[in-house]
């Protein structure tokens, strides 16, 4: 970075900045990344400066020409940041006053850096909720065609994490879709509020230009105009949204991590993880470890740890526009970075995942999973469903005792619980048969679970 000195706002100050407190209060080396939304920006403005009557033709075209070149410039790694510059703002309407002279100088007519900034993070953001709806969007497609595969795969059900009742794979996969398609909305609607245009509202009053906003905010895409200029240039609530529906992701996802991590266990082997997404161990050579589920996992924290960052940054702040709100950035932009990564590398993960269908069959054998079938039986057979509660509490303790789960007793052995057991007992204590008569809409069976999967499928069909 070179030390050019700064220009723009130089005119009263008797003395150059302090070395040091020009590196402190400078952006640029993290704003620089909002280059093309500052670019755009301009030119919009430029574009309405002279419908306004402010910019002539020839003007807005000798800046809008000079702004491609030096887009062209950093893309190619040509440009030359400087710290003395302050931000990125100021290093691009720098560059373009270098380029093409005093036309240069007229760019930020009726415009502030506050203004300014807060359409470049807004378009920035915009950009980036697209990018996160569209990876939802692939992740969740992910697990539908998984969920399909393993609509009548069946497992332990967990609650207290203690085996509870049989449900099919499927199924437990389109709970984590559901969880998804909240996010997706959370984000979808977060973008709402983002794409509204701060611009004019120039460093808090508005500007005694005759603007017209109007214009700047189509061709920016931008919903609305701001509706109170105070309001533009200071709040960045629409940053904190992000990063809450960014932190609901986050838990959602390490939920889906804990799950994967205990399930490539050798204990349960519920699952396994191609070698493409495991590490080893340097010392322990039999070790596969599930290195994307627990660094999804630990990455919860910095994305939650962003959410109060931004909410300390807001709070108590006077209007309109403060210095604090520069360090909007980094946090904002440290969760673009990390959701995005998250859901890039389970959108990859998810079509590859392997069900170990003997061992999840298997470990709902164990622990009495088709208990709540007994019971329900007996209260089809008359019984109020407390007594039938005793009775099961029985036979699970006897089950207990001779190491027998309840599909593995004679019929004599269940009669001693209860004399209304009949042989027909022997379809519900199986689990596909206690799988199966789960049969509505939001239960396991696997007749629902391809229904879930179809109306999953139109759900993304229509986000198009
Ligand atoms: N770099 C600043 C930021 O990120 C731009 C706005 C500065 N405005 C000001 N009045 N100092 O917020």
């Amino acid at each position: 970075m070179s030390s050019k000195t700064n220009q723009q706002w130089g005119g009263r100050f008797n003395e150059p900045t302090d070395a040091f407190v020009a590196r402190f209060t400078a952006s640029v080396e993290f704003d620089q990344r909002m280059y093309r939304q500052d670019i755009q920006g301009s030119v919009a403005h430029a574009t309405m400066l002279t419908e306004a009557g402010v910019l002539t033709v020839a003007e807005r075209d000798m800046i809008i020409q000079g702004l491609a070149d030096i887009r062209a410039d950093i893309e190619a790694g040509r440009f030359e940041w400087s710290i003395a510059l302050e931000d990125v703002h100021m290093n691009i309407e720098a560059a373009l006053t270098e380029k093409i002279g005093i036309t240069g100088k007229k760019l930020h007519t009726g415009r502030s850096r506050n203004d300014q900034v807060a359409t470049d993070i807004r378009l920035y953001l915009r950009d980036e909720i697209d990018l996160i709806l569209l990876e939802i969007t692939r992740l969740q497609q992910g697990l539908l065609g998984l969920a399909e595969q393993e609509a009548d795969t069946i497992m332990p059900g967990f609650t207290h994490l203690q085996t509870a009742q049989p449900v099919t794979f499927g199924h437990h996969l389109m709970a984590w879709f559901e969880m998804l398609s909240r996010d997706y909305d959370r984000f979808l609607d977060t973008r709402k509020r983002v794409n509204i245009m701060p611009l004019g509202a120039a460093a808090l009053a508005g500007t005694t230009y005759p603007i017209q906003r109007d214009i700047t905010c189509k061709l920016l895409g931008f919903d609305t105009p701001a509706e109170n200029s105070l309001d533009a240039v200071s709040d960045r609530d629409f940053a904190i949204e992000f990063c809450a529906a960014s932190s609901i992701l986050l838990m959602h996802m390490t939920r889906m991590s804990e799950e994967l991590v205990l399930w490539t266990s050798a204990q349960f082997n519920f699952i396994n993880l191609p070698d493409r997404f495991c590490t080893g161990s340097s010392i322990m050579p039999q070790k596969k470890n599930p290195d994307v589920p627990e660094l999804v996992r630990g990455k919860s924290g910095r994305v939650y740890g962003h959410l109060f960052s931004l909410l300390t940054l807001m709070k108590s702040q006077p209007l309109a526009y403060n210095k604090d709100n520069q360090e909007d950035k980094e946090p904002l932009f440290d969760t673009i970075d990390t959701v995005k990564g998250c859901l890039r590398a389970y959108a990859d993960m998810v079509p590859a995942l392997e069900s170990r269908k003997e061992y999840m069959r298997e470990a709902a054998l164990r622990g009495f999973s088709t208990a709540t079938d007994l019971a329900d039986y007996l209260v089809r057979k008359g019984m109020p469903f407390r007594d039938a509660h005793e009775v099961v509490g029985k036979s699970v303790a006897y089950g207990i005792e001779t190491g027998k789960d309840l599909g593995e007793m004679s019929l004599a052995e269940l009669q001693k619980f209860s004399d209304t057991i009949g042989d027909d007992i022997f379809d519900v204590l199986t689990l596909e048969g206690s799988v199966a008569a789960r049969n509505h809409i939001g239960g396991t069976a696997p007749d629902q679970v391809r229904a879930a999967v179809k109306r999953g499928q139109e759900k993304l069909t229509q986000r198009g």
